[in-house]
């Protein structure tokens, strides 16, 4: 989603650091992106559709690339209102050229806008919401930019953060939030801004998360941040422990790949403090403990994507272990709902980013209902654990890759981990919780043994499948959450038509859609299921589709009657979802590969989804 960032400084920036920063925010997907910059007194910009190398490109062109600047903005454009184009990307400006503005968000009442600032004479470039920014704020313009900008975001409807530049005021960015995320620093000799943390980690850890109806302006060495009645507003910042370094892809070929061989280390770090030996320790959140034992009647998750799905395995494995009432909804339709909920309700928002728009208003909707609210999310300071009355953070550190890898594996073994302290306060310690928490406990070196033994074999199979344009994954209770997620990352970064379905479901419909082309990915753990599921093979075979399954190695019936089998450790079935997914992210990222496709920046989608 669209991706801003701005720095001001008095000791010579060079326009190659605003395109560094921008790099940082290619991950959150992007379809074209553009530079503004104070330099002679004059705004100069730059703006192309496509990758940020095409920007880069043009100004080693024009040998601009080690041109000094005070202030400087950039942004990489998601399209919403207008299509791909130059004319259409960011930033924005005035008709007089002095004033540049980036956006990330819609502005809902800009036609109307439009129309009121072309009858005063305003001349329009662009088809874009966001362009009446800039002439709003040259329409309410008198000699202080602060002041115009605080006077246009009285007048804007809808969502935005946005960064202004003036030609005249070479030592500020002024910048201001409204539903969409803006994070604020300073260092010694600089100011600075961005949509997230990692265009700002070179300079500083100190971070300053907007809140909405926020304005802050940024100097070099310092910011101010006021209400929207010009009120200032003295909050501390909050220190970031991520490392630059973990943001890079050291030595991998793709974030993805670094990720997906994180996870070891991610399991590890998401459950230090919290399972200690086979216990749940989750005191982080003390107030819990109260709610749940004196309060709580019902767990509810709102999630999207990926963090969707860890929810649903949470469910399987919460109504394995206990009879508490345990829902699910996507947050899309969540906030649109008569949520059963209240206050007696456990309300749990699973977001990686902590961001996403739907489940930032599916947590408001349940604020109104006076639920309890814990987040899980992995970004300190975000949005939606700033709402929420508790949150836990994965510290998987950042993921740039934007289909979710290592932030899935640790959401479900942190959820794990939490549901049963839950439990535990609710209904006191089981020896079949202790069992499962034991094999968590050693997941990061199953994780090992996993990715080293499945990387080079998954190579070799994904020649065989690249050419298919559909799939399906199968599965049955636990692998059916497992399945969703593995058909989700195949669609995201391979694009091929990935489904996926309980396998006692084919029969009724999706069977049909069976025949060579159309192979099929079976989750086949032992248990109780099994046989069941070699049933739905043979069904599937009958129809003539492969069959990939996903077996423990001593499964010689399911290998023989499938195409090809990997290797999944015997474990009780609920942990089938966790050491499936690096399984499964594995072949969507090889089969990418083949296609010859980009799979830390699959095209249409975006990490951090705050538009709705
Ligand atoms: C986007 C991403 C998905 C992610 C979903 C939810 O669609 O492309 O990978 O699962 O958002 O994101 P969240 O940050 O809320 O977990």
């Amino acid at each position: 989603m669209c991706g801003i960032v701005g720095y001001v400084s008095d000791s010579g920036l060079e326009v190659e650091d605003l395109i560094w920063g921008l790099k940082k925010l290619e991950y959150r997907g992007y379809d074209s992106a553009g530079i503004a910059y104070n330099s002679d007194h004059s705004i100069k910009y730059l703006k192309k559709s496509g990758k940020i190398s095409e920007i880069e490109k043009a100004l080693v062109e024009q040998n601009i690339l080690k041109e000094s600047f005070y202030s400087g903005i950039a942004h990489t454009r998601w399209a919403t209102h207008g299509v791909v184009s130059e004319t259409n990307s960011h930033p924005h400006l005035d008709c007089k050229k002095e004033i540049a503005v980036i956006h990330n968000g819609i502005i809902e009442n800009f036609q109307e806008l439009r129309n009121y600032l072309e009858k005063r004479g305003h001349m329009f470039t662009s088809q874009t919401d966001s362009e009446v920014i800039a002439h709003l704020i040259e329409d309410n313009y008198k000699a202080d930019i602060f002041e115009a900008v605080l006077k246009s975001l009285k007048e804007l409807k809808g969502t935005y953060a946005i960064a202004v530049i003036h030609k005249d005021r070479p030592d500020e960015i002024v910048a201001a939030r409204k539903g969409s995320p803006l994070v604020i620093s300073h260092s010694k000799n600089m100011g600075m801004l961005a949509s997230d943390v990692t265009p700002l980690l070179k300079y500083s850890k100190e971070m300053n998360f907007l809140n909405d109806g926020e304005i802050a302006v940024i100097f070099p060495g310092n910011y101010k941040i006021y209400d929207l009645k010009g009120n200032l507003i003295d909050r501390k910042s909050i220190s970031i422990s991520w490392d630059e370094t973990l943001a890079e892809k050291s030595g991998y070929p793709h974030f993805m790949l670094k990720e997906i061989f994180e996870q070891p280390n991610s399991l590890k770090s998401v459950l230090v403090g919290r399972l200690v030996d086979s216990e749940p320790k989750v005191k982080e959140i003390e107030s819990l403990e109260d709610f749940v034992k004196n309060r709580m009647k019902k767990i509810y998750v709102v999630a999207c994507g990926t963090s969707y799905h860890a929810g649903l395995t949470t469910k399987y494995f919460t109504n394995k272990y206990s009879d508490i009432d345990f829902e699910i909804e996507v947050a899309s339709e969540f906030r649109y709902m008569n949520p059963p909920i209240d206050d007696k309700t456990l309300v749990l928002a699973i977001s990686q980013s902590g961001e996403t728009i739907d489940t930032l208003e599916g947590v408001r909707k349940s604020k109104e209902k006076e639920a309890y609210i814990l987040t899980i999310s992995n970004v300190v300071g975000s949005t939606i654990p700033r709402e929420s009355d508790a949150v836990l953070y994965l510290n998987t550190g950042p993921e740039i890759g934007v289909a979710a890898t290592k932030t899935y594996t640790a959401q479900i073994a942190l959820l794990y981990t939490l549901v049963s302290q839950i439990i535990y306060w609710k209904n006191g310690k089981s020896k079949e919780i202790e069992d499962i928490l034991k094999h968590l406990k050693d997941m990061p070196k199953v994780y090992d043994e996993i990715l080293n033994k499945t990387n080079g074999h998954m190579m070799d199979l994904v020649k065989k499948y690249k050419d298919f344009k559909d799939m399906m994954y199968i599965g049955r209770r636990f692998g059916y959450p497992a399945a969703l997620e593995g058909a989700l990352k195949l669609k995201e970064i391979s694009y091929i038509n990935a489904i996926a379905y309980q396998a006692g479901e084919l029969k009724h419909g999706p069977i049909a859609l069976l025949d060579e082309t159309f192979p099929v990915f079976a989750i086949v753990p032992s248990g109780n299921l099994r046989e069941k599921m070699i049933s739905n093979i043979m069904e599937v075979k009958a129809r003539g589709a492969k069959v990939i399954a996903l077996t423990p190695e001593n499964d010689k019936q399911t290998k023989n009657i499938c195409d090809d089998f990997i290797n999944i450790p015997d474990l009780p079935d609920c942990l089938i979802p966790l050491v499936v997914a690096p399984i499964t992210q594995l072949f969507a990222y090889y089969i990418a590969l083949e296609k010859n496709l980009d799979p830390d920046k699959p095209r249409n989608l975006a990490k951090s989804v705050t538009v709705e």
